[in-house]
Parts: structure tokens; sequence; C-alpha cells
């Protein structure tokens, strides 16, 4: 879809989640707030996603939701947000935002905490990709747009959470915060979803290629600045997964996996705490054999691969 079809939304949509009921999986501690009031306390994972209208960030949004989480979910698209709220009654928080808005972003963040609490995991997932190349002028705009959304985006979605999260990771765990009531330390993660095709300069895909390099070095160095502090960031490169994004790709795409599957090992990379996994192991293989390409073989072979359309955003 083009991006002037999705509408811009002018204020955040907060949906308030007005009945908790975790099933499975209590991982920490949740007072629900009902009218500023705490209800009750559940323990539970608190999962904030952006990109979660479609593809990869709303099977994960379904994958956690299935487990007992309670989600933030964030996109553009209210009614496909409004959607998934409507799946799992009282569980969804839907915040309809771009991840360009850093204020925005900081509103849900507010939001989400002064509901819910400190969120476990934070995943950077939001993302666009369209086949760009330099001699077009009228493509400077895609460069931009990419950029902004696929690296501004994620660094604006960690921005308001770093504090809070530093916060709750120094502090001794709380006797509640198990459903025995014994001592439970809590994990806290940023999870940012790169690619595969950040490992080298893909031909017609510059844009795309240079967010993801430049998102995986982001996630490097916020990685090293945050080492000891109890918060774990983790950079995930997925190879090929099957959802909106990938549908017009007019190549073949081995390995692809389905958007539940492609959760699925991203949420166990996730629990495992890996500082960096590529999914699946296959593409983990091509990309480390892309990497140690010498640069004369690469450009030959990649000189007449298929490029990604060009126009879609
Ligand atoms: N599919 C693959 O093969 C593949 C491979 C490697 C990495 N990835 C990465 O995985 C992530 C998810 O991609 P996908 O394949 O699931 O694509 P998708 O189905 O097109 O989903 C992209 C998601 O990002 C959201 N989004 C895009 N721009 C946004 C913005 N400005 N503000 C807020 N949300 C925005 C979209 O929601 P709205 O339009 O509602 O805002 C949508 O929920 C991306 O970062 C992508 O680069 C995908």
């Amino acid at each position: 879809m083009r991006s002037e079809e999705r509408e811009k939304p002018s204020t955040p949509l907060f949906t308030q989640s007005s009945i908790l009921n975790p099933s499975r999986n209590y991982l920490g501690l949740v007072p629900l707030v009902v009218r500023g009031r705490p209800l009750r306390s559940h323990f539970c994972l608190r999962v904030v996603i952006t990109g979660a209208s479609s593809g990869l960030g709303l099977a994960l949004a379904r994958h956690y939701l299935e487990e007992g989480a309670v989600v933030a979910a964030v996109a553009r698209r209210a009614e496909l947000l409004q959607a998934l709220a409507a799946e799992f009654p009282g569980r969804v928080f839907c915040y309809a935002l771009d991840v360009r808005d850093a204020a925005a972003i900081r509103g849900a963040a507010d939001d989400f905490i002064s509901r819910v609490g400190v969120p476990d995991v934070v995943i950077a997932n939001a993302g666009v990709s369209v086949g760009t190349l330099t001699e077009y002028a009228e493509d400077i705009d895609a460069y931009a747009q990419v950029m902004d959304i696929n690296v501004l985006g994620m660094v604006k979605t960690f921005q308001p959470f770093v504090a809070s999260m530093r916060e709750a990771a120094g502090r001794p765990p709380s006797p509640l915060s198990s459903p025995r009531g014994g001592e439970r330390e809590r994990h806290f993660t940023l999870v940012g979803i790169a690619s595969v095709a950040g490992f080298r300069g893909l031909p017609g895909a510059g844009a795309y290629s240079a967010s993801k390099a430049a998102a995986i070095a982001y996630l490097e160095s916020l990685r090293v600045e945050l080492h000891g502090s109890g918060v774990k960031v983790v950079t995930l490169c997925p190879g090929y997964i099957r959802t909106p994004m990938t549908d017009i790709n007019p190549y073949a795409m081995p390995f692809i996996l389905e958007a539940d599957e492609a959760a699925r090992r991203v949420a166990r990379a996730i629990a495992r705490q890996k500082s960096f996994a590529v999914i699946p192991w296959q593409m983990g293989l091509v990309g480390m054999l892309l990497r140690l390409l010498p640069r004369w073989l690469y450009d030959r072979l990649f000189a007449h691969a298929p490029h990604k359309p060009r126009g879609l955003l």
C-alpha cells in the first residue's frame, strides 16, 4: 500500500485495556489500573511491538498474546490494531502512531508504563522496504523515508523506555514478582529487527540495505552502551519472511519462513537473550558467505540480480 493511502494519525490512539486476564507464563508483576485505581495484580510478560498491524509484528504480537502477555501494539493503521485487540480482549493496548513521531511514541510509552508498568521487551520491528536507484531524483524521498522509519524510528522507539528499564533492572526483585511469592529476576530487553540485507549492499535496494546496515551498527552501539546495566540489546536479522513486504518481490526467496514460524523463532532468540541472531540459521550461513565474498566476486555475482520494484512509498 502506498504511504499516502495510509493516513498518518494526527493524535495517537490509546485504547485502554479494561480487563486484564493473562492465562499463562506469569513472568512479571503487572499492576492493573482501571480508572486510576489498581484493580489487582498479575504476573505476565509486558511486550511493546512496533509494526504490529501486519506481517512479522502482527505474528509476534499474536505469539506473545497466546503466551499470556500484555502487548502494546504500535502501528499507523488503527483499524488493524483494533482487530487484534478484539481477538484478545483486555490484553492489547493500541497505539496508532507513526514511529517517526518521537513525541507520539513518548506519549504511548508514558501511557503504557503508567497503566501496565515497565515493559520486559520492546521490539522495534516497524519497517518499510522499497526498490531505489540513485540516478532517479524522485527516489530521494524514498531514501529519506526508509532511513527515517527503519533507523531513526528504531531510536525513537527505544528512547522513552531506556531510563525506566535501566532503573527497573537495577532494583532488587520484588518478593511478589513470582507467582509463588519467591524472588524472581526480571529481564529487560530491547530488540531491533534488522535484516540479512544489511550485510552487503544489495543492488536496487540501496536505501533498504543501508538502513539495515545502519540499524545493525546502531544496535551494537546501544548494546555496548547498556552493557552491565541489566538491559540487554538483541539484534535480529531475518532472511526472508512471507509478509506483505515480500509478497511483491519478483525473485526467488530461499529459506523463506511463514510469519508465524518466524515469530516463534524470533521470540525464542529473545528469550535466550542472544545478542545477535540470523533467522533462519540457513540464512546465517548465507549471510556469513556474503560477508566473506571478496568485492570483485560479489560484484560479478550480484551485478544482474533482480531488483525490488521502485516507487512503492
Ligand atoms: N519480510 C521479510 O522478508 C523481512 C526480512 C528481514 C527483515 N524484515 C523486517 O521485519 C520488519 C517487519 O516487516 P514485515 O515483513 O512484517 O513487513 P510488513 O508486513 O510490511 O509490516 C511492516 C509493519 O511496519 C509498520 N510500519 C511501517 N512504517 C511505519 C511507520 N512509519 N510507523 C509505524 N509503523 C510503521 C506497518 O504498519 P502500518 O503500515 O500500519 O503503520 C506494519 O505493521 C521490518 O523491519 C522489515 O524490514 C522483514
